[in-house]
C-alpha cells in the first residue's frame, strides 16, 4: 500500500491504472469503513481512499478540532486489507486557497441535516468534487450511514455528468446495533448503553410500518416523546420516502420508505436510518 500526500504524485501513480475504486474518508476507521474498502476491491483493479478531515464542512461550533485523528492505525488497518494508495492531503493541499467557488445545493441539501448542520452538504460536495477531480474513480462508495449525504452525492453526479457511479453499503453496526461512528469515542459508559435507543426507537418504527401502521404522525410523535423521557434531544425522526426523503405518503405499493434520525445525548450527535420494506 502506498501513501501519498500530494497532488502531482497521485497522478502519477494513478495514471497506469484503468480502473479505480474511491472511497472518500475523514480517517479514524472502523468497520464501516472497512466494509467500504472491501467492497471497492470487488468492482476495480485499484482501490484510493482518502483521509481527510474537512474543515469546510464543519461549523465553527463543531467538533472540528477534537475530531479523532489516528493516521498510523488508520494507515494500518488499510494496509491489512490491502488496500492500493492512501490519499492524506493537508489543507493546504486541497485548499491551497480560499475555495471561493462553491456548488449552489438543491432543497433536499437544507432538509434534515441541512437543516441542523448549515453549510454541511456544501462542504461535503465542494470535498468530494474536488477529490473526484483528483483522482478519477470510476467507482465512488459511500455508506448508507449517512444516508442523506449518500443521495446529495448522487445526485450530484447525475446533474453534473460526473463520469462515477456511487456503490452504496449497508451500514456495519456494533452488536448490540449501535451504528459504527468515528464519533462514538465520545461516547462514556453511561452514554454507551444509552446510545442504543436511537437504534431501537428507528427499527420500532420501521417494524410498526412494516406490519401494517400507517400513522406516520403518531409513529414519529410517539418516538420523540419517548427519546427526551430518556433525555435526549432530538433534532428528527422521521419517516421518508426514499426516493425524494420528503416526508412520507402512505400508499398501499410503497415500498420504498426509511426511517431517519438525528438526536444528541449530551453533547453527541448521533445520527442513524433504517429503510424500511413494506
Ligand atoms: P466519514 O464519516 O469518515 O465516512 C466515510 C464513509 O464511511 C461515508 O461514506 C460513510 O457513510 C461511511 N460510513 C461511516 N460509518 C459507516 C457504517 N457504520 N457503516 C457503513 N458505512 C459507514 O462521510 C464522511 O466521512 C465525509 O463527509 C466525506 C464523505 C469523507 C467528505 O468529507
Amino acid at each position: 500500500m502506498e501513501r501519498v500526500t500530494d497532488i502531482s504524485s497521485l497522478r502519477k501513480r494513478l495514471r497506469k491504472e484503468t480502473s479505480i475504486a474511491f472511497v472518500p474518508t475523514m480517517g479514524n476507521l472502523h468497520e464501516g469503513h472497512l466494509s467500504l474498502v472491501r467492497t471497492a476491491k470487488q468492482y476495480a483493479d485499484c482501490t484510493v481512499v482518502s483521509i481527510f478531515v474537512n474543515q469546510l464542512q464543519f461549523s465553527p461550533t463543531e467538533d472540528y478540532n477534537k475530531y479523532p485523528r489516528t493516521l498510523e492505525k488508520d494507515c494500518a488497518l488499510l494496509k491489512d486489507i490491502n488496500a492500493d494508495v492512501v490519499f492524506i492531503p493537508n489543507e493546504k493541499i486541497l485548499y491551497p486557497e480560499t475555495q471561493e467557488f462553491l456548488l449552489m445545493l438543491p432543497p433536499v441539501a437544507h432538509i434534515l441535516e441541512g437543516k441542523y448542520r448549515p453549510g454541511f452538504f456544501r462542504g461535503v460536495t465542494t470535498v468530494v468534487l474536488k477529490l473526484f477531480n483528483i483522482i478519477q474513480p470510476q467507482k465512488a462508495i459511500f455508506g448508507k450511514k449517512d444516508y442523506q449525504q449518500l443521495y446529495i452525492v448522487d445526485k450530484m453526479i447525475k446533474q453534473l455528468n460526473l463520469p462515477v457511479k456511487i456503490i452504496a453499503c449497508d451500514t456495519v453496526r456494533m452488536h448490540d446495533g449501535l451504528a459504527q461512528s468515528s464519533r462514538n469515542c465520545y461516547l462514556n459508559e453511561n452514554q454507551r448503553s444509552e446510545s442504543i435507543r436511537l437504534y431501537q426507537t428507528l427499527y420500532q418504527i420501521k417494524k410498526s410500518v412494516e406490519d401494517g401502521n400507517d400513522n406516520f404522525k403518531m409513529l414519529q410523535d410517539n418516538a420523540i416523546k419517548n427519546m427526551i423521557q430518556h433525555n435526549w434531544k432530538v433534532d428528527y425522526i422521521t419517516i421518508r420516502q426514499r426516493s425524494t426523503l420528503e416526508p412520507a405518503v402512505f400508499n398501499e405499493n410503497n415500498n420504498n420508505l426509511i426511517v431517519l434520525g438525528a438526536a444528541w445525548l449530551d453533547d453527541i450527535r448521533l445520527i442513524d436510518n433504517i429503510e424500511i420494506h413494506t
